[in-house]
């Protein structure tokens, strides 16, 4: 099965960009968050309420232009998906956090999940999904196998949804030609800190990795 750590849950919430229109977006989330049960102990149909009260607030935030400073904006060579993927926090809490990813042209992410309730919405270029299913039962260490359920092509303010079990495995391409692709990522959980898994479809196999961010432990 896959793996997670327990982290220390945050004491406040950290703020890596000062930003009106991103701090109307998080004071709404949480609410949200809050009202809907849509933390990561919620059930799937909590989730999925949560997702579909939020998803609004989010097309509007994607809406609005240069409230990303550029700094968010770049790639990162030093990057722990590879390709020089930059991932760069913006806001993290205990039940809320949001980052960019900066995904150079032409550069695919690894196979990947993300153990948690997401959006995923496209601020900057044009980018194409391709989600998988997991076939087996996780009990075989290290074994996975596959298959490809959705092939996705996503352009700016788009925006589409992590749910697991199902839903929650994906690798993200970069189809703009000069500039990176960015998408906004809102998450239940601190995606880049924990141990999630990387798959390898044509090894059936399956390795828990943490990729980190570009601006912070
Ligand atoms: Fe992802």
């Amino acid at each position: 099965m896959p793996h997670t750590t327990a982290l220390e849950p945050l004491e406040t919430d950290q703020w890596f960009v000062d930003s009106p229109e991103l701090s109307e977006f998080v004071t709404t989330a949480k609410e949200i968050i809050a009202s809907t049960s849509g933390d990561s102990y919620g059930t799937l149909h909590e989730r999925t309420e949560t997702l579909n009260i939020l998803e609004p607030y989010f097309a509007a935030l994607l809406q609005k232009r240069d409230w990303l400073p550029e700094d968010f904006a770049q790639p990162n060579p030093e990057s722990g998906l590879g390709g020089g993927i930059g991932q760069w926090l913006l806001y993290r809490s205990q039940e809320l956090t949001i980052f960019s990813l900066v995904i150079p042209p032409n550069s695919i992410t690894p196979i990947h999940d993300h153990l948690s309730w997401g959006l995923v919405g496209l601020y900057q270029g044009k980018q194409e999904e391709t989600v998988y299913r997991r076939l087996d039962n996780g009990e075989l260490e290290g074994f996975a196998q596959l298959e490809i359920v959705g092939l996705y092509q996503v352009k700016r303010g788009d925006i589409y949804r992590l749910l697991p079990p199902d839903g929650d495995i994906h690798s993200v391409k970069a189809t703009t030609v000069f500039a990176p692709s960015i998408s906004i990522h809102v998450m239940g959980n601190d995606t880049g800190s924990i141990l999630r898994n990387q798959y390898n479809p044509e090894q059936q196999s399956i390795q828990s990795f943490r990729s980190g961010y570009s601006n912070a432990r």
